[in-house]
């Protein structure tokens, strides 16, 4: 039989899979005994915390006409494609207008949405020309977040903005600030907060099953190939740039990699895992170390030959948080005294732009196993530690049949490296696995993420986070009932901007809980 599915990467719904769980409900709530995998036990499943929360109120209401938000775009890059599109399958949104200072941009992301939009190069005009607007959704280089923002709220808005929420910690606790005064909604777009899939990981299999036992280590990474810079020729003319605050076309479209505009790699991917560092720990760290430099992008040639280039910020960079993190028991905290048990947890992290092996992931890593976690779902994985848990292989295999977690075929799980099958011969090359030497560890056995429903599994991962924004308007919701209200996501600000001054100084920055909070 094997032979028959060698590939590396399974898609969620190869053939090769055995036919697909749907994802699960707690065996506690079915009144059968039996799960229940309905979605909308799946959703109350997923809403076992207050984060979660607002996703099934949402879900539980369908837009009408009346409902109908206004809605508009400011920065019409690549990002504001992947939001329009997102928000383009959410029922009970109409987009009026665009807004971009690169005027080709708002035409041509107009074009992709309708006749009727209308075109913006300022964003204040915009406003002022649209009063009925309702939200906004912000999607500009990192340093324009703050001002943006703050004009939006300001003009009665509720605002949807992107991550990084700044590249400089007075901007973000401005962003901060400017919600509490005006009241409105103010989302960040931390959008695995509002993923079920990574949801079901926290809340069930974490918190309530305690899959892992102690968590012990967090690990990250996004790794990313070489990649050329934009040289664009034309553009925007240099004075409007000036005025605007750009130096020339160059920094315009390159705009991560310097200090002004954004935050670099570290926090432009980084910002994504590290949230979900204090997301998985539910605290913020207590300390951190980190390493690393401009190693590559420093008197490249530009891809024209015309000259050479260099950028500002880490292009490598790999980091170390400490955490103590709250034990929790079937969904609880657990209390010593008056206070949460905590166990420390360290989180390691790295981003490289010179190396995109084995992309992008997550990892948490307990005493008794393993979960692997992405956007991307073939890197969802989950691996017994066989070590430690002889006498918990009955647990394990009744939570897979109860379909919190699902055992892979065997003859594909070579996905990832916990357990290498050989997909061509010697077929029996791990035959002897465990025997080579007594000091390796038992290769870990593998399981599975179960499957989301169907209508869940094939949404862009962004839609989720959208739906949470625009639904909790719709319900006059409060900002608690935003999966990334502002607050948690300057929480993420603080850790990742303070890998530069790590980096710089080589010492090892503590943090107070107080540092995570706007006064
Ligand atoms: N959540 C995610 O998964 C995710 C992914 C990628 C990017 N992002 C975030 O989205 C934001 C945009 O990133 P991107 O990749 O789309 O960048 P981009 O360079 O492709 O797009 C930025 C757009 O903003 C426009 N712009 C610049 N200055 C402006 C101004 N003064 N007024 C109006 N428009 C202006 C540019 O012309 C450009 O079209 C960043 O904050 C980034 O961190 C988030």
């Amino acid at each position: 039989m094997r032979g028959a599915c060698h590939a590396v990467h399974v898609p969620p719904h190869s053939t090769c899979q055995p036919t697909p769980l749907r994802l699960i409900m707690t065996l506690e709530n079915s009144s059968s005994g039996k799960p229940d995998l309905t979605r909308r036990r799946f959703l109350r499943n997923t809403a076992a915390t207050g984060a979660a929360l607002s996703y099934s109120k949402m879900a539980a209401r369908a837009a009408g006409p009346s409902d109908t938000l206004n809605v508009a775009l400011v920065g019409c890059g690549s990002q504001g494609g992947v939001l329009k599109t997102s928000a383009l399958r959410i029922p009970g949104l109409k987009f009026v207008a665009v807004c971009d200072l690169w005027e080709v941009k708002a035409r041509s992301m107009a074009r992709t949405i309708g006749s009727d939009v209308k075109i913006y190069t300022l964003l204040e005009d915009m406003l002022k020309a649209h009063p009925e607007i309702d939200c906004l959704l912000i999607a500009t280089p990192d340093w324009l977040h703050a001002p943006f923002t703050r004009i939006g709220l300001q003009a009665g808005k509720q605002v949807y903005c992107e991550k990084m929420m700044s590249n400089n910690l007075d901007a973000a606790r401005d962003m901060v600030r400017a919600q509490r005064e005006t009241g409105k909604l103010l989302q960040i777009g931390h959008q695995r907060r509002s993923n079920p899939r990574y949801q079901f990981m926290r809340n069930t299999l974490l918190r309530q099953k305690n899959l892992l036992g102690q968590i012990t280590t967090l690990y990250g990474q996004w790794n990313r190939s070489v990649k050329p810079p934009f040289e664009v020729k034309g553009g925007i003319p240099d004075d409007v740039l000036k005025a605007h605050g750009y130096k020339d076309m160059f920094e315009y479209t390159n705009w991560r990699w310097f200090h002004k505009y954004g935050g670099g790699p570290i926090s432009d991917l980084g910002a994504h895992q590290i949230d979900i560092f204090n997301w998985i720990t539910g605290t913020t760290p207590r300390a951190m170390v980190a390493s690393g430099g401009l190693d590559y992008y420093k008197d490249r040639m530009l891809p024209s030959g015309k000259g050479k280039f260099s950028y500002e910020h880490l292009d490598t960079a790999m980091v170390v948080y400490e955490y103590d993190m709250p034990v929790y028991d079937n969904g609880v905290p657990v209390m010593e005294g008056d206070k949460p048990k905590t166990n420390l947890v360290r989180a390691l992290y790295q981003v490289l732009t010179t190396n995109g092996s084995q992309n992008y992931y997550e990892k948490v890593m307990g005493v008794e196993g393993t979960i692997a976690i992405s956007e991307q779902p073939v890197y969802n994985q989950v691996y017994r530690e066989k070590d430690t848990t002889s006498g918990k292989i009955g647990q394990w295999e009744a939570l897979a049949r109860a379909g919190y977690i699902r055992k892979p075929p065997a003859t594909i799980y070579n996905k990832f490296w916990e357990r290498p099958v050989a997909w061509h011969l010697p077929e029996k090359w791990m035959a002897t696995e465990g025997t080579q030497d007594v000091r390796v560890s038992i290769p870990a056995d593998p399981y599975e993420l179960p499957q989301m429903p169907k209508e869940m599994d094939e949404k862009p991962p962004h839609q989720f986070h959208l739906e949470n924004f625009f639904n909790t308007v719709r319900a006059s919701g409060k900002q608690t009932d935003l999966n990334c209200p502002v607050s948690e996501a300057y929480k993420c600000a603080v850790a990742v901007l303070n890998i530069n001054k790590a980096v710089e100084t080589g010492e090892r920055i503590k943090f107070a809980p107080s540092d995570f909070e706007v006064a």
